[in-house]
């Protein structure tokens, strides 16, 4: 979690390279915005700005500086050490001689600091970073190479880190280990970054640093040494690069303009899937011929998308498939069997938990198969096959597109797979009416908007459904806590009635989720019990459901020709509306909602 940005260029063209790396790291900040600093050398001194808060406050500090040559900045996600600038990035050294940012935690820094102080060098953040910082430069005897590989060679834990030393005014050093870096090429400037949409060229070539290497970046040429310290020929891959999806275009937050892109992102997948049957050629085979259980892991957004679908891989597969939330699954041991065929899904492929999880079912040699938006990302690289949901960069960190396409792929990758060709071609015949169904929910959001700002009155949310409306109802809940900070809890329908329904009162709404036609009348009851207790009710349920329209205070109806199975995604989108009118009427920080992190790269 946080990024990391870092740019140079050769001294006598180089120009305003302090705005170019700030431009670079506010494209980075949906990986944290709890502070964000910046370093370069200046007449052979480390200069240093930071700041608690987001990027765009260290822009004043920027306006007078001269024309440096290289530069590096941080925007941070705390983890070790309150919000504070005593704690923000880069980190110096006792002598001030090296400056350093770093993403990742490192475990042992504890331990660490303890023989550091030893040594009498005493760090003055609480961060594990600075513990890193002070380590190499106490190593460094001059050779900045060697000092870096006796360091990281102490260091348990993830980092991907650049740093700068005031004895090497041309040059950023960087390394990673469990945490992405790549280094972009272009006609007069190279940059660095943990993420390509971060780099300000459209065409760049960029290498990939792998575990443990170390790389010493000049403005001329990028120098790779292994572990070892030798050095090594890296390939490089060109990336094309399109500022737009950068942009927020008409829309007022990213949010927005996400949301509005499922619709064409959902037939892009619907075309795809139609007009290329080898699409998925790498995934039939080992489902055809020995699969019998599928492990789905992920966390967030991308656990809900996986419970959605395996009802559905269950139903139309008969493969039996669990669900696991991979912060949990990591310490446990399931029983799997040797033909388990497990699917990590993840929209940017660095997400700590699901990570882990996914290096111990590789331990046992499972196959591992990636879902994923982030091309190159650390899961992509570990997991045996990739198949990605090409959404396009997500930058607002609560996830709605990538959620739709994680969906809409594993949905289009079972009905690619059944044998059951009747119900196949029904629910395919069905795919239109969902284009039509994304189309009506685009063209009512007005509708939405009204019901937001009705209930964003009140305080505390259940939401509720059965069959795959409940974990709609679980993506639904967290995208209202996460953008409005207003208390919510999912639960199943016809599980109210053991507990929960003590909660129910006039001041508590329920927001039911009625797409799922098979138990349209069981959630009718659940909806009469809430009623009889004053609960107020938001229903979004088929037209034409007359009996909840006169239960629920009020209701928003959707078109009543979808399929079950696709139910999920159009109830998302109208949820998503929801909660993004909600929170406008909150005045929240919608794209960059307080103490998250696009990417949870931490445990
Ligand atoms: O990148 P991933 O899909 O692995 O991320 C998983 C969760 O962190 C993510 O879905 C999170 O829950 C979102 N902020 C939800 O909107």
């Amino acid at each position: 979690m946080c990024g990391i940005f870092g740019c140079i260029e050769e001294s006598s063209k180089a120009k305003k390279i302090l705005i170019k790396c700030l431009n670079g790291l506010k494209k980075l900040e949906y990986r944290g915005y709890d502070s964000a600093g910046i370093a370069s050398i200046e007449n052979g001194r480390i200069l240093q700005y930071k700041t608690t808060g987001k990027v765009h406050s260290l822009d004043k500090n920027i306006i007078n500086t001269k024309d440096l040559s290289l530069a590096i900045g941080h925007t941070r996600w705390a983890t070790h050490g309150a919000i504070s600038e005593k704690n923000a990035h880069p980190h110096t050294d006792t002598s001030k001689s090296l400056s350093l940012v770093h993403n990742g935690i490192i475990e042992n820094y504890k331990e660490l600091q303890y023989e550091l102080k030893q040594n009498g060098i005493h760090c003055i953040s609480d961060t594990d970073s600075e513990v890193l910082t002070q380590l190499i430069a106490y190593y460094f005897k001059g050779n900045m190479i060697k000092a870096l590989q006796t360091a990281l060679d102490k260091i348990e834990g993830s980092f991907a880190i650049a740093l700068i030393h005031k004895d090497f005014p041309d040059t950023i050093f960087a390394s990673s280990r469990d945490a992405p870096l790549v280094i972009g090429k272009s006609k007069n400037t190279i940059q660095l970054s943990s993420d390509v949409h971060a780099f300000s060229g459209k065409t760049m070539k960029a290498t990939f640093l792998a575990d443990n290497e170390i790389a010493s970046i000049t403005h001329k040429e990028i120098t790779v040494y292994n572990e070892e310290g030798k050095k090594k020929e890296k390939e490089d891959s060109v990336l094309h690069i399109d500022p737009k999806q950068h942009s927020k275009g008409p829309y007022p937050h990213f949010m927005l303009k996400e949301i509005f892109e499922q619709k064409i992102n959902f037939s892009k997948s619907v075309d795809t899937f139609l007009t290329n049957d080898n699409l998925h050629h790498e995934i039939r085979p080992i489902l055809e011929t020995n699969t019998d259980q599928i492990l789905i892991i992920a966390c967030g957004s991308s656990y809900h998308a996986g419970l959605i679908v395996s009802s559905m891989i269950e139903e139309l597969l008969s493969i039996p498939t669990q669900v696991r939330i991979a912060s949990e699954l990591r310490y446990q041991s399931p029983a799997l069997t040797k033909n388990t065929l497990a699917i990590a899904i993840s929209q940017s492929g660095e997400t700590c938990d699901t990570l882990g999880a996914v290096k111990n079912i590789k331990n046992k040699k499972l196959p591992v198969f990636a879902i994923c938006n982030v091309k190159g990302s650390t899961l992509t690289r570990i997991a045996d096959h990739t198949l990605y949901i090409d959404a396009g960069p997500e930058i607002s960190v609560c996830s709605t597109k990538a959620f739709s396409a994680q969906l809409t792929l594993l949905q289009l990758l079972v009905l690619h797979l059944t044998k059951d060709n009747l119900k196949k071609n029904i629910i395919l015949s069905n795919l239109t009416s969902v284009k039509h169904a994304l189309d009506y929910l685009l063209s009512h959001t007005a509708k939405i908007e009204k019901l937001a700002k009705k209930y964003s009155l009140y305080e505390k949310f259940f939401f509720i459904g059965r069959d795959v409306m409940y974990p709609t109802a679980m993506e639904a809940s967290l995208k209202l806590k996460e953008i409005t900070y207003l208390m919510s809890i999912a639960y199943p329908a016809g599980e109210m009635k053991h507990g929960p329904i003590a909660l129910i009162d006039s001041k508590l709404v329920t927001i039911a989720l009625c797409g799922n036609e098979k138990t349209l009348g069981k959630i009718t009851s659940n909806l009469i019990e809430i009623k009889s207790r004053n609960g107020p009710i938001l229903a979004f349920c088929p037209k034409g459901s007359k009996e909840i329209e006169e239960i629920a205070d009020d209701t928003f109806f959707l078109p009543n020709n979808l399929d079950d199975f696709f139910s999920p995604l159009i109830y998302s989108i109208a949820l998503q509306l929801f909660a993004y009118f909600v929170a406008i009427e909150k005045k929240t920080d919608i794209d960059q909602p307080r103490n998250l992190a696009k990417s949870v790269t931490v445990e």
